[in-house]
This record gives structure tokens, C-alpha cells and sequence, in this order.
């Protein structure tokens, strides 16, 4: 039942006994990672171990009280019943989600995210701004060896190279016929109905009025959203070539005739942002000024990164990534946030109304966007189980950029005009991916 755990220097601890919790404080308190993140934690904090009986020694014991102050563990023992009411945030798991949790170096963010921890105490959104500070509270404790860098060297591993010049050698058309029932082709018909939309002929003539009107801080506020959609839905028009070519080499005909819908749709959102700039605003802002340094890691580099990687390696490993920074995180975790955000923001306070019937079209296209990254996450899945554990670690970190990314937008606001609330993005984005979990049967 107890399991041993190899030490960093003398003999094995058995997990969860007195001595592992002994070093793995003083573990706490010599890790740099931990001193570096943990500083704005000054809370007593509980490791629930739900079934607890079968594996503490201590019969009161309901799993790890920990005091924090300021990047120090003062003090790591049994927490019992009584210390609950003392704790400013409780998270609770069995211990076997625990062990795999220490021994992996899964981010508890993501453990939340597909209900494997639970959150029995304490505020989301204060958690989502201390990730960091617990993934290097549990990265302490005394553990086998992380699996996390194997796991990431398996993207290398399952390189299948440049595949070259391939000649045809017969046609969908010509033979089976297009599948007329398969989901990228419903998707397909969807868009020749609902992405038929010109952002030339929404009239901005009403918001160019209200945009006179707006106060410095308001004007602030649109820039700053502005400039993340525009360069958001630039980087996804330039980025998403690379998959399109991977699904044609696969011959998947259904599957790209729906991709020149969801390229031509990204180029119009393009288009349409570009279109209000020019046609409201007085004088182009400095609008890559807004571009601060989480967004660039997403941004820039990310998603360029993982969507150009398949121009050499067309592996499902690599497909599994593309689509998980693009259409999990970028479309289905951040724009979806921000697109409902911005707009209950203009509709609400009845302003730029040409801006609020571009958001509307926007979203349907996007909407079709993230059921096809589904669709095909979920293909590559069920033909790769292999893959699950690997493609969960990307999302992991995908989830903590995507959440610095929403902190970040907040920084610069005292009072966030139009009543705009950090809580209401968080709580909104954290749903939206646990609902495409719920999609992909990784949530519990
Ligand atoms: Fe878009
Ligand atoms: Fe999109």
C-alpha cells in the first residue's frame, strides 16, 4: 500500500509518512523556483488527501496543513478537521491523484480544470494568479523522477519527416464520394450559410458618432482589446497554412474543404478590425504598445512555433499540439472570452454598433472553428490513446499562458472602464475549457 519514493540524497521516504513531510518542507524551503513564485502567498493552505485513512498514519489526519508566508514554509504537518476553518484555501484529491500529481509534475491548475482536484476552499481566480507558487510546492516534495521531460521529447520522437512529393493515386470523388454526413462537411454547409457575411458592408457610421464621445479611459480600453484581436486574428490567418497542407497530404477531402471556409473566415475577421480602425478612430493608436508579455509568448511565438513545427513533422503528435495552442487556447479559451466579453460590454452600454454586428458574425465563424479543433483532437485521440498523456501536458501549460494572459490585460486599469471584471474573464474562460475537456472525455 505505501509506496517508497526515491530521496534526492539518502534512503527512500515512505510517501506521506512524518519524515517525507519533514523533507519535504525543508525541500520548500530551499527551492529557488518556490521563493521566486511563492512570494505573494501569505496563507495557510490544505492538501486535502480525501481517502486519507488509507494512507496517513495518523488517524486525525485529513491530509497536509501548510503555512506560507512570503516565499517560506513555516510550517508543514498533518492538518486535521480543526485546521480547516484556519485555512484560506482548501484543494482536495485522492491520494493516488496526489503521488501521480508529485510525480509527474502535473499543474494542479489543470487538475481543477478536469475535476480531478477539487477546490473545496478559497477563490479560483486567486488560484489561477499563484499556479506557478503550487506547482513548485508540489515539485518540493519528494518524488521519482519527473516524466514531464521524456514526455516532451516524445513531439521529436514521432517525427515522421518531410514526406515530399506523392502522386495521386485515386480521388474521393471519383471512388468512395464525399461523405456528405461527416462533421466537416456539416460544418461546411454551416459556413456557406452563416459565414457569408462582408465587412464591407457593415456600416460604422454610428460608431465613429459614439467614439467622439467616449472619455480617454473608455477609448483606452477599446484600443487595448483592439490591438489583441486584430494581431490575434492576423497570427491565426498567417498560422493556419501549415495545417491545412497536413490534412490535404492525408488526403482528408471532407476535413479541407471545410479549411478554406475557416481560412477565407479568419482573413475577414482580419479585414473587418482593420476596417473599424480605419473607419472610427481618428488616428491610429499605438496599438502593439498593448502587446505585453504573456500575449507575446502566445502570440509570437507559440502558435507560430507549434503551427510552422508541422512543415516538418506532420506526426499526430505534432497535429495534437497545433490544434491544442490554436483551437483549444487561442480561439476556444481566450477569443471566445474576449469576443462575449466585448461584446456584452458594447451591447450593454449600447455603443459602436457596427463593431457589435461584426463581434455577432465573428463568433458564429469561431464557433465552427472550435468544433472542427475538437473534431480533429478528438480523431487524433481515439486513433492515438498513446498520446492523451503527453497531449494533457501541453494544455497544461497552454492554460497557465492563456490565464497570465487575462491577468496582464487587468495590470494597467485602477478601475477598468465599463465596468469590465478580471473575475468575470477568468470565470468564463476557465468554463469554456472545461467544457471542450468535457468534449474530449478528459474531465472527469
Ligand atoms: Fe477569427
Ligand atoms: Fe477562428
Amino acid at each position: 500500500m505505501f509506496n517508497t519514493f526515491k530521496r534526492k540524497q539518502d534512503e527512500p521516504a515512505t510517501i506521506f509518512s512524518k519524515k517525507w513531510i519533514d523533507d519535504w518542507k525543508a525541500a520548500i524551503n530551499s527551492s529557488d523556483e518556490y521563493k521566486a513564485h511563492g512570494a505573494g502567498w501569505n496563507a495557510p493552505l490544505i492538501l486535502k488527501v480525501t481517502d486519507s485513512h488509507k494512507f496517513l498514519n495518523n488517524p486525525d489526519a485529513i491530509g497536509f496543513y501548510l503555512d506560507l508566508k512570503a516565499g517560506v514554509c513555516d510550517e508543514l504537518r498533518y492538518a486535521s478537521a480543526k485546521d480547516e476553518p484556519n485555512a484560506d484555501a482548501i484543494l482536495s484529491a485522492v491520494a493516488e491523484t496526489w503521488i501521480k500529481m508529485i510525480e509527474s509534475g502535473k499543474d494542479p491548475l489543470m487538475m481543477l480544470m478536469k475535476g480531478k482536484l477539487k477546490l473545496e476552499k478559497g477563490s479560483m481566480v486567486l488560484l489561477s494568479t499563484q499556479t506557478k507558487a503550487a506547482k513548485a510546492l508540489l515539485d518540493a516534495a519528494p518524488a521519482v523522477e519527473k516524466i514531464k521531460e521524456s514526455a516532451n521529447n516524445a513531439y521529436t520522437e514521432k517525427s515522421n519527416g518531410s514526406s515530399g512529393y506523392t502522386e495521386h493515386t485515386s480521388f474521393v470523388s471519383t471512388t468512395r464520394g464525399i461523405d456528405f454526413d461527416s462533421f466537416p462537411m456539416k460544418l461546411f454547409q454551416k459556413a456557406k450559410v452563416f459565414g457569408i457575411w462582408n465587412p464591407a458592408d457593415i456600416s460604422f457610421e454610428k460608431d465613429r458618432e459614439d467614439w467622439k464621445k467616449l472619455t480617454a479611459e473608455e477609448k483606452k480600453i477599446i484600443i487595448h482589446l483592439s490591438a489583441l484581436f486584430m494581431a490575434g486574428e492576423e497570427a491565426v490567418t498567417l498560422d493556419l497554412l501549415p495545417l491545412i497542407r497536413v490534412i490535404a497530404n492525408e488526403k482528408r477531402i471532407e476535413e479541407e474543404i471545410f479549411l478554406t471556409s475557416f481560412l477565407w473566415e479568419e482573413a475577414k475577421h482580419t479585414e473587418f478590425f482593420s476596417r473599424f480602425v480605419y473607419k472610427v478612430m481618428e488616428q491610429k493608436p499605438d496599438f502593439e504598445s498593448f502587446h505585453t508579455h504573456f500575449y507575446k509568448i502566445l502570440f509570437y511565438q507559440k502558435l507560430p512555433s507549434a503551427l510552422q513545427a508541422l512543415e516538418n513533422d506532420s506526426s499526430p503528435a505534432s497535429q495534437l499540439r497545433a490544434s491544442g495552442t490554436y483551437n483549444m487556447i487561442v480561439e476556444g479559451t481566450l477569443a471566445e472570452t474576449g469576443y462575449e466579453a466585448y461584446y456584452r460590454m458594447l451591447a450593454e452600454n449600447n455603443i459602436l454598433p457596427g463593431m457589435q454586428e461584426g463581434i455577432i458574425k465573428l463568433k458564429q465563424d469561431e464557433s465552427r472553428h472550435i468544433a472542427y479543433g475538437i473534431y480533429l483532437i478528438n480523431r487524433l485521440l481515439s486513433e492515438n490513446p498513446d498520446l492523451i498523456e503527453l497531449f494533457e501536458l501541453e494544455l497544461e501549460t497552454l492554460l497557465t499562458d492563456a490565464t497570465n494572459i487575462i491577468h496582464e490585460i487587468f495590470e494597467p486599469y485602477e478601475v477598468v472602464p465599463f465596468g469590465l471584471k478580471k473575475e468575470w474573464f477568468l470565470d468564463f474562460a476557465i468554463k469554456q475549457f472545461q467544457n471542450r475537456l468535457e468534449k474530449l472525455n478528459l474531465r472527469v
